[in-house]
């Protein structure tokens, strides 16, 4: 291990860090361009992330002068690593090759193997010479935006800009790494009342579900509003579910076990459908959907609680969409950012205008919706849906859980930081929290 690396870990200071050596090459993980074609004609449930992801030593580029080397302590899993990792819809090396020639410090990315991982909290090594807000010691989290801020198409709202990339998905040197690369915009401060790995797992899916749901470019979700989370317990889900009892409002989770239907009673979920116990079937077949299905959805909700939703937080996409368009009440919001059964989507178009509803697309978060986000991780009120911890040389497995669906919540990975439990630096705040709130999800685990 390097020097740099070994003072980072050991608390060193600004001063010390800005003293020493950067390593030319970082342990990572990653996927290799050469094995693009590996799982064609594989079903996707077949195509296995374990056989495509390495782990090994990847050289570091040079520094552009709005970026940070960050020493990732703990990164996570996110379905962007299961879709790079089986190389569908497409080769994420199309991304880099795109972004290789946008400009010189475009073209570090334009590689063969290809540096995965959206998520990642550590400790800022070296920064740029225009970053301003951070230097090294600086313990943070990384949000996955990649936007350009001299871009005027990034202002207003950066998710809105021309060239918006998702850091590790649609460029290199991402987070499942012990270095990463990051601009400086991607930065926000670490909750200091939770470990590296419960720190590590939030950012890219909290800070969705918060612009899907809470803020005005989503749903814009009021007070009392009824809410129907599909995959409840999951990366999203787990989040969505937390903002809608914060914001007063009544959750539905929607998941597919008797554990996670005891995950969201013990986060003050009431309303709990078990999709795998109801056995809906809302396609008949493979080309012909079941209103009655839909129906009866829509009728085990009124049982839930009374009435219609108001808002129905969609991303299974094929095999959900056309229900969540029939049971959102008249004139409510269907909210999407995904579609991980299949994108090309049917509902019943009827069942929108007539009763004047609303589908809202919605992607990530620009840098005030993820700082915010960030915010109500760092004082307690969005709780860290961790259920498992995996090190980095186990990522093929990890993501291989993520791909089955046999997780809940989110799966963190160790990469520098030396074991788990490390990093708390507010004991206070994490006692007022709870540990056991903090650890409803990793309880259920298994
Ligand atoms: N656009 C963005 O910015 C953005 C950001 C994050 C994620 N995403 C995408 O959103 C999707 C979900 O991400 P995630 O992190 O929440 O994944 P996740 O942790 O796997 O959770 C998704 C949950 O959805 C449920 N689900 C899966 N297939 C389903 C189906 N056919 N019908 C009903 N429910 C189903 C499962 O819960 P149960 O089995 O318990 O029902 C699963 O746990 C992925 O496609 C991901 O790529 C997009």
């Amino acid at each position: 291990m390097s020097d740099i690396i070994t003072a980072a870990i050991e608390g060193a200071g600004r001063e010390d860090l800005l003293g020493m050596a950067m390593p030319e090459t970082t342990k990572a993980a990653y996927v290799r361009r050469e094995d693009s074609g590996m799982f064609e004609g594989l079903a996707s449930e077949d195509k296995d992330p374990r056989a495509s992801l390495k782990v090994g030593e990847i050289a570091l580029p040079e520094l552009a002068p709005d970026e940070a080397y960050v020493l990732i302590m703990a990164s996570s899993i996110n379905f962007n690593t299961v879709w790079t990792s089986i190389f569908e819809p497409l080769s994420t090396f199309g991304f880099l090759d795109r972004l290789g020639k946008e400009s010189i410090w475009g073209a570090r990315h334009a590689t063969d193997t290809h540096v995965v991982g959206s998520d990642g909290a550590g400790i800022v090594l070296k920064t740029g010479s225009s970053v301003r807000s951070w230097g090294p010691g600086d313990q943070v989290t990384i949000h996955c935006n990649y936007v350009d801020d001299q871009d005027p198409s990034a202002h207003d709202d950066s998710m809105l800009a021309s060239n918006q990339r998702i850091w590790g998905f649609e460029t290199n040197f991402g987070g499942l790494a012990e270095i990463a690369v990051v601009k400086a915009n991607q930065l926000m401060p670490k909750p200091t009342h939770l470990t590296w790995e419960e720190s590590a797992v939030n950012a890219l899916c909290n800070s969705t579900s918060y612009r899907m749901l809470v803020s005005g470019n989503g749903a814009d979700m009021t007070q009392g509003d009824k809410v129907l989370v599909w995959g409840a317990t999951g990366g999203l889900g787990a989040f969505a579910v937390q903002y809608v009892l914060n914001g007063g409002g009544t959750p539905v989770g929607v998941v597919s076990s008797a554990s996670k239907v005891e995950i969201l009673n013990e986060l003050g979920v009431d309303a709990v459908i078990d999709r795998k116990e109801k056995g809906y079937r809302f396609w008949a077949d493979e080309h012909t959907q079941d209103e009655s299905e839909w129906r009866r959805l829509g009728k085990d909700i009124r049982g839930l609680i009374g009435d219609d939703v108001d808002i129905v937080f969609e991303h299974p996409g094929r095999q959900t969409m056309g229900a969540s368009v029939f049971v959102t009440r008249r004139a409510g919001t269907i909210v999407t950012c995904a579609a991980t059964s299949g994108y090309m989507i049917e509902y019943d178009n009827r069942h929108l205008w007539m009763k004047l509803k609303t589908i809202k697309g919605s992607h990530f978060a620009n840098y005030r919706e993820a700082w915010h986000a960030n915010q109500l991780i760092c004082e307690g009120k969005i709780l860290p849906p961790l259920s498992a911890v995996f090190s980095l040389d186990q990522v093929g497995d990890a993501t291989y859980q993520v791909h089955k669906n046999l997780h809940e919540g989110k799966i963190g990975v160790l990469c520098a930081a030396p074991s788990e439990g490390l990093g708390i630096t507010n004991p206070e705040l994490r006692a007022q929290v709870g540990e056991d709130r903090l650890n409803i999800f990793r309880r259920h685990d298994g």
